[in-house]
């Protein structure tokens, strides 16, 4: 198939704030061998989207938004072809025609950092949807290190119904564009609490340090007793409900529960959020969720007041084990570290901008409290995430439902409206079908 040429239709960004416009583009096209041209089916509107319709960016130049899509290969550079070895393994098998989803930031596969899982900080990492990297609100987009940066969903597809277990074969379309951001973003904020060093002691029964690696030749017969249970019961707030809070909370209600079943690991979540529609949604989610897949612990949905007091009670006062930050902002970080217990640990995937975080050196001290922030590896948080997307397809699955994480799917000319309600929090997650 030709490489497409011509025009498109995308939805752009002016500063300095709230400017979306739908205009005609060029197509793009292929401009290095690494390259793969993708025909867009589905696009997402992220929270991400809204710092920099926002302006808080520090962005200057106008831009083609967006950076969550799914589609089809139409076009591939020259490193693509059946002998190219000793590369990512999509540059010898990936074909024009396959369905692929591209992770939301380029990652080549072959640095150090995507070669040990932090794939977000790959050398070559570049966010779409910004002046340099048109994004994915479009009818066409351009995937740099393309056999690194996208999974191919027809393989996937293939290997699924090859295997005759359930997968990407039987899901909605429509839930696979949240493979390429929210769902594993949500996986990774609930990941970097349960496998982080402050909870081990939690998991492992076992008092602090001896909960994890110790060095050779230590004396530790002082140490002996298991953890009591009251010791053991984790407690853990999530901090904002929009798309990615909720996927958070799922991801990590699956992983609680997955825990209370192999390790008798007692749990409590605080679920909070100003925003009344939000709570609703988070609600209803929790309630269409199986009640062995959420595990025994309870779920509290609540704004921020009424959490404090709820975590205050659980906890006799020491606070919660973790917080999950899913905000991106100032008031959301205060919140997180009044609501962390000393020892405790903040999980922070909200992106965050220039203002300087809204603790003090001593106040940092005071808590021997450990922060984690920062952008998902995509790339090696995705089979975790597919695996609880292929779960919970009462949640992922559905669109414009009580308990639909995806409300609707739109019409780009519908772009500034939607990006308004979203931006207001009167919408939850919208995807664009850039075709209709
Ligand atoms: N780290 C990553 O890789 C990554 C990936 C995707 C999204 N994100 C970020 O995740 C964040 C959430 O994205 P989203 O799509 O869910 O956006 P969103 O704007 O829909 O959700 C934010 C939610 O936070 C709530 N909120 C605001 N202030 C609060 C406070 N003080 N306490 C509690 N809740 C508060 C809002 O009411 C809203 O429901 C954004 O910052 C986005 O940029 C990060
Ligand atoms: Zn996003
Ligand atoms: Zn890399």
């Amino acid at each position: 198939m030709a490489s497409p040429t011509g025009t498109q239709r995308a939805v752009r960004w002016y500063p300095p704030a709230y400017d979306i416009r739908v205009e005609t583009v060029p197509v793009p096209q292929i401009i290095d061998p690494d390259d793969a041209i993708v025909k867009i089916k589905l696009a997402g509107l992220c929270g991400s989207d809204l710092h920099i319709y926002r302006g808080h960016e520090d962005v200057d130049g106008d831009l083609t938004c967006g950076h969550e899509l799914i589609g089809e290969v139409v076009a591939l550079g020259s490193s693509f072809h059946p002998n190219a070895v000793g590369r990512p393994e999509l540059y010898s098998t990936l074909r024009v025609g396959d369905k692929v989803v591209s992770p939301f930031t380029v990652s080549c596969g072959e640095c150090h950092f995507c070669r040990i899982g932090f794939t977000c900080r790959c050398i070559h990492s570049c966010l779409f949807g910004i002046p340099t990297l048109p994004g994915g609100q479009a009818q066409y987009a351009r995937i740099p290190k393309a056999g690194g940066t996208l999974f191919s969903l027809s393989a996937l597809s293939a290997a699924s119904l090859a295997s005759g277990k359930p997968g990407i074969a039987d899901v909605a379309e429509s839930s696979l564009l949240l493979l390429a951001d929210i769902l594993p973003t949500g996986v990774f904020a609930a990941l970097q609490v349960l496998q982080h060093p402050k909870i081990s002691p939690l998991l492992a029964r076992t008092a602090y340090p001896f909960s994890s690696f110790v060095p050779n030749g230590t004396v530790s017969d002082a140490v002996s007793a298991p953890l009591q249970r009251e010791d053991r019961i984790l407690t853990i707030a999530v901090v904002g409900l929009g798309p990615v809070g909720v996927c958070a909370t799922v991801s990590l209600l699956d992983m609680l529960s997955t825990l209370e079943a192999n390790d008798n690991m007692e749990f409590r979540v605080l679920a909070v959020d100003p925003n009344e529609s939000r709570r609703s949604k988070m609600e209803a989610v929790y309630a269409a969720i199986d009640a062995k897949d959420r595990g025994s612990g309870p779920l509290i949905v609540t704004d921020i007041q009424e959490g404090k007091s709820i975590a205050n009670d659980w906890t006799n006062g020491a606070g919660c084990n973790a917080v999950l930050e899913v905000v991106g902002n100032n008031s959301a970080l205060t919140l997180a570290y009044d609501l962390v217990r000393p020892f405790g640990l903040i999980s922070s995937v909200g992106v965050h901008q220039e203002p300087p975080m809204p603790f003090t050196g001593r106040e940092v001290y005071n808590k021997n409290v450990s922060f984690d922030f920062g952008r998902c590896p995509v790339r090696a948080m995705f089979p975790i995430a597919l695996g609880i997307l292929l779960k919970r397809q009462d949640v992922f699955g559905s669109i414009g439902e009580k308990a639909s994480l995806i409300e609707k799917i739109v019409s780009f000319d519908e772009a500034a409206s939607v990006y308004e309600q979203f931006d207001k929090g009167q919408c939850g997650k919208v995807l664009f079908d850039p075709w209709l």
